[in-house]
């Protein structure tokens, strides 16, 4: 496996290589949902470049940058393990500098549910997505359904900007008892990790219920609310997959999300339903 923390120097490597690029961008403490990520990426493409970099200019100001798990040296081996031919490994200063130009997120969508409560997050989140493809020109890009909104926006962007990268979105995967995936994960205590159960369980609920028939947004809605009790919801929403809200649950059309805070961390799960 190459390892290369130069844009210049990965653009000049990767003109030189022939067949199609898989591409999966994560900012590390790679877990069993990157590592899907980079299995997608394996079996579909000739060469698989993955990127380790803690995008600052996503997180807000007193958020988690300074003490965002960073595992360097494990996510080295994983990748290495994993089949990645090339990890790339940049800087800050290696991807900004400053007065920029930056990509902005749509106001509507941009701005709901993730981006409301934490306001600016996704113009960061477009503006390296957009720089990290800019650099590795990939055939395809691979990024996880757990993330539904972020998923969404890049989709946009990437139409938008008539940009010719394919966009895969992968399954979340989850613990045995239905705890999403997440690097955060690591800063819950057992106490928290068992309470944190109550938004996968909370989906689960709302999945019975439009099985069962039930289609009215306001009544699933509040029926998930009573049983995420007595966490601190950020939102419970369910919109159709185009992210615009909806009065009743379209089946195989919607997705049911949440957002919690469990102890101090914010916690965030979806269901495609
Ligand atoms: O999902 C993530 O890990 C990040 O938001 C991403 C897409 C790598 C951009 O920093």
């Amino acid at each position: 496996m190459k390892i290369i923390s130069n844009p210049r120097e990965l653009k000049n490597y990767l003109k030189e290589q022939k067949g199609s690029v898989g591409f999966v961008p994560t900012m590390g403490a790679l877990h069993d949902g990157h590592i899907s990520l980079i299995k997608n990426a394996r079996t579909q493409n000739d060469i698989v470049v993955v990127s380790i970099f803690v995008n600052p200019t996503q997180f807000l100001a007193g958020e988690d940058l300074e003490k965002y798990p960073r595992k360097d040296e494990s996510d080295k081996k994983i990748c290495q393990i994993s089949g990645v031919d090339v990890l790339f490994f940049p800087q800050v200063e290696d991807m900004y500098t400053d007065d920029e130009v930056r990509v902005v997120a749509p106001n509507v969508r941009g701005y709901t549910l993730e981006g409301h409560s934490r306001p600016g997050h996704f113009n960061g989140v477009l503006t390296v997505v957009m720089k990290l493809l800019n650099i590795v020109s990939p055939t395809r890009a691979y990024f996880g359904k757990k993330d539904a909104q972020q998923l969404n926006l890049i989709t946009l962007m990437v139409k938008q900007m008539f940009m010719s990268v394919e966009i895969v979105a992968v399954d979340t995967v989850r613990e045995k008892d239905g705890l999403a995936l997440s690097s955060r994960n690591v800063y819950l205590t057992q106490e928290q990790r068992k309470e944190a159960l109550k938004i996968s369980s909370s989906l689960y609920l709302a999945s019975n219920l439009i099985k069962q028939g039930v289609v009215d947004v306001e009544e699933i809605k509040t029926q998930m609310r009573k049983h995420l009790e007595p966490l601190e919801i950020v939102y419970v929403e369910i919109l159709n997959r185009d992210f615009e809200y909806i009065k009743e649950v379209e089946v195989a059309k919607s997705i049911v999300l949440v957002e919690a805070i469990v102890g101090t961390t914010r916690l965030l799960d979806n269901l495609w339903v």
